[in-house]
Formats: C-alpha cells, sequence, structure tokens
C-alpha cells in the first residue's frame, strides 16, 4: 500500500466471476446448494480458554474444506463456525448505506489487502490463494491493559454471549478503491464493554496475528513490522458504528478477509479495520514511536485517525474519487465515507484539513 500506485485493472478475470450470479443472493445460494452454514461443514474446534458465560459449545462438524493448501476457489477459505446456528445473522438496518450499490460477493473475496500473505499489489486478486496454512480455529485473544478483566478469550464464546447481526456498510480503500458490504458480528463496543476498561484507557489497541510460518507474507517481506497493529481513541471504539465482523454475505469470514474476526470501521480508511486480531490492549497512552502500523511506516500518508477525506490528498494520489469494486466508474468520495452524521462529532474540525 504504501509505495506502490493501484494498478488500473479491477476487475476480477472472468472465469473467477462467471460463477458469482450463484452468490447474488446469499439465502437463496445456501438454500441451492442444501448447505447452510452448518453444512457448509468446513472446519470448527473453538475449544474454550475461558467461557465468560457458561454457554456449553455446540457439537462441532468435521473440518473438511478450510485446509485446502492452496484453496481452488475464492470461498475455499471459509472455515465454519463453531457456532454455526448464528449464521446468517438478522439485519440491522442501524445505518443506511450512505451511497452505491452492494458489491458483487466474489469480487469482494477476490480483491483483498492482507499483507501478511502478499503485498504485491499486482497480485491483489490472489490473496485468498494463499491463506490456505492459515489456522482459523480455535482462535483467542489475548486482553491486557487498563481493564478490570484481562486475560486470553476464546472468540467463539463472545459470538454466542453477544448474538450476531448483519450490518451493510461501506469500506473505503486509502487505495480509493470502495466495497459495499453486508458484515456478520457484533457491536466493538459491547466487546469493550465486556472487559470492563478503566477510566484511565484512552486507548485500545488490536494487534493481528504474526505466524510467519502460515502466512508467506510475513516470510518474505521482513521490512514491515510484523504483526500489523491499529488503535482507536476509546469514544471511536464506542461509537454505535465501530463493529467486530466474524462474517461477511451471511456466512463466516473467508480468510482473505480476516477470518475469524476484524474490525469494521465505515468512516475510516480501510487499513484502520485489522484483520485477524489476536491481542486487544487498553492503553493510558500509544506507545512512543509505535501508533499504528502504516502511521509508523509513513506518517505523511497515513494517520492515526484516517478518517475518509476526500479534500486531503495521500502524496502520491487524489482522495477525491473512488472506484467500486466491480465496475471501471469513478464516483466522488464523501467525508467520512458518508458516515458523517455518526461520527463527526467525535472530531475537531481542524483535523479535517490534513493527514490526521
Ligand atoms: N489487516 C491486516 N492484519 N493486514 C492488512 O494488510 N489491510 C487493510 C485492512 N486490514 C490489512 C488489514 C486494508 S489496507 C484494507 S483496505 C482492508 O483490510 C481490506 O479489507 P478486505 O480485503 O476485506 O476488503
Amino acid at each position: 500500500m504504501a509505495h506502490v500506485i493501484t494498478p488500473p485493472g479491477w476487475r476480477v478475470p472472468e472465469r473467477d466471476v462467471a460463477p458469482a450470479s450463484l452468490y447474488h443472493d446469499r439465502r437463496e445460494f445456501v438454500k441451492r446448494l442444501g448447505l447452510g452454514a452448518l453444512a457448509l461443514g468446513l472446519s470448527g474446534c473453538g475449544d474454550s480458554v475461558e467461557s465468560p458465560t457458561n454457554v456449553p459449545s455446540p457439537v462441532l462438524p468435521e473440518r473438511t474444506g478450510c485446509d485446502a493448501d492452496p484453496p481452488s476457489t475464492p470461498l475455499q477459505t471459509i472455515c465454519s463456525s463453531p457456532n454455526p446456528t448464528l449464521y446468517p445473522a438478522a439485519p440491522n438496518p442501524i445505518a443506511p448505506v450512505p451511497y452505491g450499490p452492494p458489491t458483487d460477493r466474489l469480487e469482494a473475496a477476490t480483491y483483498n489487502n492482507f499483507y501478511e500473505f502478499i503485498g504485491n499489489q499486482n497480485r491483489v486478486h490472489s490473496v485468498w490463494g494463499f491463506t490456505g496454512p492459515m489456522d482459523v480455529w480455535p482462535w483467542t485473544v489475548e486482553v491486557a491493559g487498563e481493564a478490570e478483566v484481562t486475560g486470553r478469550f476464546d472468540i467463539a464464546d463472545f459470538e454466542r454471549e453477544f448474538g450476531l447481526e448483519e450490518r451493510v456498510y461501506r469500506l473505503r480503500c486509502v487505495e480509493a478503491w470502495s466495497i459495499v458490504v453486508p458484515w456478520t458480528g457484533y457491536p466493538l463496543a459491547r466487546l469493550v464493554e465486556r472487559f470492563r476498561p478503566l477510566s484511565s484507557a484512552r486507548y485500545v489497541r488490536f494487534i493481528s496475528f504474526d505466524r510467519p510460518s502460515q502466512a508467506v507474507g510475513q516470510r518474505t517481506q521482513p521490512w514491515y513490522p510484523w504483526p500489523y497493529y491499529e488503535a482507536l481513541r476509546m469514544d471511536e471504539a464506542l461509537n454505535e458504528l465501530a463493529f467486530v465482523a466474524t462474517g461477511i454475505y451471511g456466512e463466516p469470514l473467508p480468510k482473505q478477509h480476516g477470518a475469524p474476526w476484524r474490525l469494521a470501521l465505515p468512516w475510516k480508511y480501510g487499513f484502520k479495520s485489522a484483520k485477524s486480531v489476536v491481542r486487544i490492549e487498553f492503553l493510558r497512552e500509544l506507545p512512543s514511536g509505535s501508533s499504528t502500523f502504516w502511521a509508523d511506516l509513513w506518517p505523511e500518508a497515513y494517520g492515526f485517525y484516517s478518517n475518509v477525506n476526500p479534500l486531503v490528498d495521500h502524496p502520491q494520489w487524489s482522495q477525491a474519487r473512488e472506484t467500486p469494486l466491480g465496475t471501471t466508474d469513478s464516483i466522488p468520495t464523501r467525508i467520512f465515507n458518508g458516515y458523517g452524521p455518526w461520527v463527526e462529532r467525535l472530531y475537531d474540525p481542524e483535523l479535517l484539513t490534513r493527514v490526521s
């Protein structure tokens, strides 16, 4: 992202797109195949490390598909959830999509930024193909810092504790492409409050996995400061739009979208939405010289806040317009990605005049 220009070719090769019509109506798709999230039965083995609610784990289906290495289709990267009955989740129309039609499922699954696997912009279409070695379940998160409740937790337990809902959000990448996708998950505020942060906690930091043996990009790109890390101010994390995504298009997240959970922060550039998080830290201050992955690499281009802002250009390209994935259109980008009514009160207007 930092040192490359987005290539002009937005379209997925025809051979990958051909089956996409099948996925347009996801419920119809599931019905037609007679599968459902449970019967997709790709994986799942969430041993509980600490159960916050003592809800018994369901009997899990056999792992059958997401171990494929390399996966042979972009959706063979879906590992079935330890909570299959929670998919698909009921829609929550809390924030109607400000603009733009939904993105085709295969377009979204075949144009990904996930530098742990590949950072070469000419290969964004093939990120999914590199995710085969990644183990997804069980997945624990370590919680540390200024909070009453800390320790190691199985994230499958949180899905049962909070329940799941579906929200259709825009995602605007800093590279000037965008998608409109239905995420499944729960409000980030529920997760944050679960740990009872102390009043001294002003920031919350999210750290992605560090497994060079499973992520080829971590082996071959030593110049990046792995693991990927992001952070939010506490009031941003508690905003009603901030979302934990465990699924997309009514099914668990494919690996290339950040399985088994990631952030979805629709008013910020996509890189703020860290994928495959394994650690959460509640902090008084951000560690000096270690704010966020991209801000530390290139502060003039990627600020801590990184709210979508068409008025402030990247040093190498304009942010005024964007191309929805799957199209060759160029449409105007809106301040806060169109979500201003939900979030503008959080920010000093002066922040919007510069990279911030
Ligand atoms: N999270 C991790 N751990 N590693 C990454 O490289 N890329 C970010 C973000 N989260 C990234 C990440 C960027 S630049 C974008 S635009 C979004 O993920 C892309 O999400 P998508 O591939 O699901 O569309």
